[in-house]
């Protein structure tokens, strides 16, 4: 069987693909390969074998041992077909995709052209539909957690506003529960676009109680009402996803103009996906890998392994990339009393 990590890395990989190779080669005795940088290896038939030495000393690790990529095979000629003669000729009967909705979509595809596929649910912004969390977002959360915390000192300090940009696509997640932790004056997310006036607003509130500092936390893919849009950085990846970025020195900027208060941006960027999963983290990826390679047991192709409540269960990989989570309305409510 064969196994590959697609899309931005993430905290927890590491421990998915140990409890696969752990459980793969102990239990039903497989030989599996890594297929290097996500389905770019399996265009080019870049892999190696993985034993139980290649997956010890890794659970703790950041990243991906077997490298990423955000290779789209739509993007080369007779991409998908290519894969699939690859997996056929490697006689890979059955593979591991770990990734987000981008790495998952293609998944969905390959089993549909009737290529054995199995998903792990894995990013940071945790918008994957169908299961309750993904790994990875419980780090990133405690990351911003943490820089909020430093934050707020030399906020106070200084008498300023801290702008703090995450990320978060299309979802806000990391900004709630990374604002909601830290005690964010403000959050501001992908879903709800937002009046910077209304921002200002809290902060000249906060100043009239005596608080002369505030915290705002702010999605890469936030969207000022004034511009209609989220900032872009840089040109589209090969799914089409433009690079995000620059939402934290505008808004640092008009909170200046407006309020006349010294104010400064924080973009906390890829740190928030580097460095040592939590222990949710390497948990939670070990029992997404143990469910994925008894998937592969069972035949069962197609499904992505999810949590549900407290369990572990298949979901049809049809259904968990038809949409994409956002932040519940409920949750982002509760943050709200906190504005201000
Ligand atoms: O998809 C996860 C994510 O971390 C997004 O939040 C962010 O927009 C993107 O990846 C950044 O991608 P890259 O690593 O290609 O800059």
């Amino acid at each position: 069987m064969g196994i590959l990590t697609g899309g931005g890395d993430c905290p927890g990989i590491n421990a998915v693909i140990r409890a696969v190779v752990r459980k793969g080669i102990l239990a039903y005795k497989y030989k599996i390969i890594g297929i290097r940088n996500g389905w770019k290896g399996l265009i080019d038939l870049d892999y190696h074998p993985l034993d139980l030495d290649s997956v010890s000393g890794i659970l703790h690790k950041g990243g991906t041992i077997l490298g990423t990529s955000r290779t789209n095979p739509d993007k080369y000629p007779r991409g998908y077909e290519r894969v699939c003669e690859n997996l056929r000729q490697l006689q890979v009967m059955g593979l591991i995709a770990i990734g987000g909705e981008d790495t998952l979509g293609v998944a969905n595809r390959l089993h549909r052209m009737g290529c054995p596929v199995v998903g792990v649910p894995k990013t940071i912004d945790n918008d994957l539909y169908a299961t309750d969390s993904t790994f990875g977002f419980d780090t990133a959360v405690n990351i911003v957690m943490e820089a909020i915390d430093r934050l707020h000192s030399t906020a106070e300090s200084h008498h300023r506003v801290m702008v703090v940009e995450v990320m978060g696509r299309h979802a806000g997640w990391i900004a709630v529960y990374g604002g909601l932790a830290g005690g964010a004056d403000a959050i501001l997310i992908p879903e709800e676009p937002f009046d910077v006036e209304d921002v200002c607003e809290i902060i000249r509130r906060r100043q009239a109680r005596g608080k002369n500092f505030s915290i705002i936390v702010v999605a890469e893919g936030a969207v000022p009402k004034q511009l209609g849009k989220s900032l872009t950085s840089g040109g589209p990846d090969e799914f089409g996803h433009v690079r995000l970025g620059g939402i934290g020195n505008f808004l640092a900027k008009e909170i200046e103009e407006r309020t006349g208060l010294e104010a400064r941006a924080t973009i906390l960027g890829h740190v928030q996906r580097g460095g040592a999963p939590t222990a949710f983290d390497r948990v939670l990826g070990t029992r997404f890998g143990i469910a994925a390679i008894d998937l592969v047991a069972q035949g069962k192709f197609g499904h992505m392994v999810s949590l549900r409540g407290s369990k572990i269960v298949p979901v049809p990989l049809g259904e968990a990339v038809a949409k994409l989570k956002t932040v519940d309305p409920e949750l982002y409510g509760i943050s709200k009393i906190f504005f201000g």
